[in-house]
């Protein structure tokens, strides 16, 4: 798998320009020939802290939560992947999402199977971020189903997300599904944080069989694709069949534009993952800190409610020549990798403030960095010129770069394992976004970079693929820089 991966690599030398096909502008929002768009409950987001719930992490299990209700379901679907901001987009007024989104072309569409939650008709849902409305696809009692499907016993709420390749295909060409995983890995992170925020304990699941979850979502399967899935909620009291007795399927969704454009290389790297079974939760190793390392102190946290925080997250490039304390690192990293992950973490950071320039292993879970052998030069500098010379990526105080070994990944967890790895890049980055914002601070995610440049500057080890960057730090207009 680590092949698509190295297929899709830039290299300064091989770039060819392309033009965007305005006339087949994929549209942002998935139409159901077949189903309305009801109203989505009220919501009633709850007041949990942001940084309660991002630095105590994963959340403990369920306990006595109360039973969600659908203002609790509605604000989940809102936290996740609502509309939060409009800009002007190349056709028009475009709304802007909870999750950042590479390109602000938003592939990824989020389902969930509600079974006995106050106020909602059990059923399949499909979350419309448009209007922002449910179609409902598929009534009826599904926990069964879509535990048949994940593995696990049947919960109350099963979601799923899944990415429209021709979103970011329109765009990204052949590299379109590593910007899919990515994010998806964006949404996850708000799902997991929204589902938590309801005292409830989300469960990630991505090793399920694809094509029997296709059809249980209704997906065009060289179209879409579920890539991630979280379940949460106790068992339900009936969870309904696990296969017999669900109607016949008519989800026929509108095509996203006149014509629709399918690439043979990005349909074979998600193929070489696919499962025919659930498999059982994997388990990450944890880097080992060797001595001299250096513990980070327990991050602060200062108020901020979630919901706020979420809403408030935008994309901020205009770093300030500004450093961020070693207060603010611990919170940063221990938020955006609060447990070992798929993916690893290198960290750059800038002069000025109380930790030494350079560049660090970052160890999820301890809560340390471990200095690397300095470059002869401002490694940010190099990466932003890796960065196809988005020369903000150098000003930025921290930069955090997401990397696998995946050809070690794949020899050890098989061909999914790439998935996984995207994923939780992905899902790091939202993390780490929300809590740059949580602190006054400007984030923002880069997946254009030339690989191979981009790897050397942020002092990769040999066999590390560079998956995401993301840059952060005081930013003019806005928090601290404001
Ligand atoms: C996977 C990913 C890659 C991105 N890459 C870049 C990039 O290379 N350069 C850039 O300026 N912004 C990049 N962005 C930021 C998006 O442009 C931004 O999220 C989008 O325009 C939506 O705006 P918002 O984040 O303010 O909601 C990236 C975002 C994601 C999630």
């Amino acid at each position: 798998m680590s092949d698509y991966h190295r297929r899709t690599a830039y290299a300064r030398e091989a770039m060819t320009g392309h033009l965007l096909d305005w006339a087949h502008q994929p549209d942002p929002f998935k139409r159901y020939r077949h189903r309305e768009v009801l109203p989505l409950p009220q919501p009633r987001p709850p007041r949990s802290g942001f940084w309660d719930l991002a630095l105590a992490w994963p959340p403990p299990a369920d306990g006595d939560a109360p039973a969600l209700d659908a203002a609790g379901f509605a604000a989940i679907m809102l936290m996740s992947a609502g509309v939060t901001a409009r800009a002007a987009g190349g056709m028009g007024d475009l709304g802007l999402r909870a999750p950042a989104s590479a390109g602000a072309l938003y592939p990824a569409e989020l389902y969930a199977a509600a079974c006995q939650v106050e106020g909602l008709a059990d059923g399949l849902y499909h979350f419309d971020p448009e209007t922002p409305g449910l179609h409902l696809l598929w009534p009826g009692r599904l926990a069964g189903a879509a535990a048949r499907r994940l593995g696990g016993p049947p919960s109350r709420l099963s979601f799923f997300i899944s990415a429209m390749y021709w979103r970011s295909l329109w765009k990204y060409r052949q590299r379109a599904y590593r910007y899919c995983l990515l994010d998806v890995g964006h949404l996850l992170a708000n799902l997991e944080l929204a589902v938590a925020s309801c005292g409830l304990a989300p469960r990630f699941s991505a090793d399920f069989p694809d094509a029997s979850l296709g059809v249980f979502l209704g997906l065009a399967s060289d179209d879409e694709a579920a890539l991630a899935a979280v379940t949460a909620g106790e068992a339900p009291d009936d969870a309904g069949p696990e296969e017999a007795g669900l109607p016949p399927f008519d989800l026929q969704a509108q095509p996203l534009s006149a014509r629709i454009g399918r690439d043979a290389e990005v349909l074979a790297a998600h193929a070489e993952g696919n499962l025919a079974e659930a498999l059982p939760p994997r388990v990450w190793p944890a880097v080992r800190p060797p001595a001299g390392s250096l513990q980070l102190p327990e991050p602060e946290r200062p108020p901020a409610g979630l919901l706020e925080v979420i809403r408030s997250r935008r994309s901020r490039r205009n770093f300030l020549p500004a450093a961020v304390h070693e207060k603010e690192v611990s919170a940063l990293l221990k938020a955006a990798l609060p447990e070992p992950a798929a993916c690893q973490a290198n960290v750059l950071l800038g002069p000025g403030g109380d930790l030494e320039p350079g560049v660090y292993r970052y160890a999820p879970g301890l809560n340390v960095l471990v200095p690397l052998p300095a470059p002869p030069d401002d490694a940010r500098r190099g990466l932003a010129r890796a960065a196809l010379g988005q020369l903000w990526v150098g000003q930025a105080a921290l930069v955090l770069a997401l990397w696998a070994d995946l050809k070690g990944l794949s020899q050890a967890g098989g061909p999914r394992a790439y998935r996984h790895a995207m994923l939780a890049a992905g899902r790091a980055g939202q993390r780490l976004y929300l809590a740059a914002t949580a602190l006054g601070l400007g984030c923002c995610g880069v997946g254009a970079f030339y690989d191979d440049e981009a790897a050397r500057h942020a002092r990769l080890p040999e066999n590390g693929r560079m998956l995401y960057l993301l840059a952060c730090g005081p930013v003019k207009g806005w928090g601290v820089g404001a």
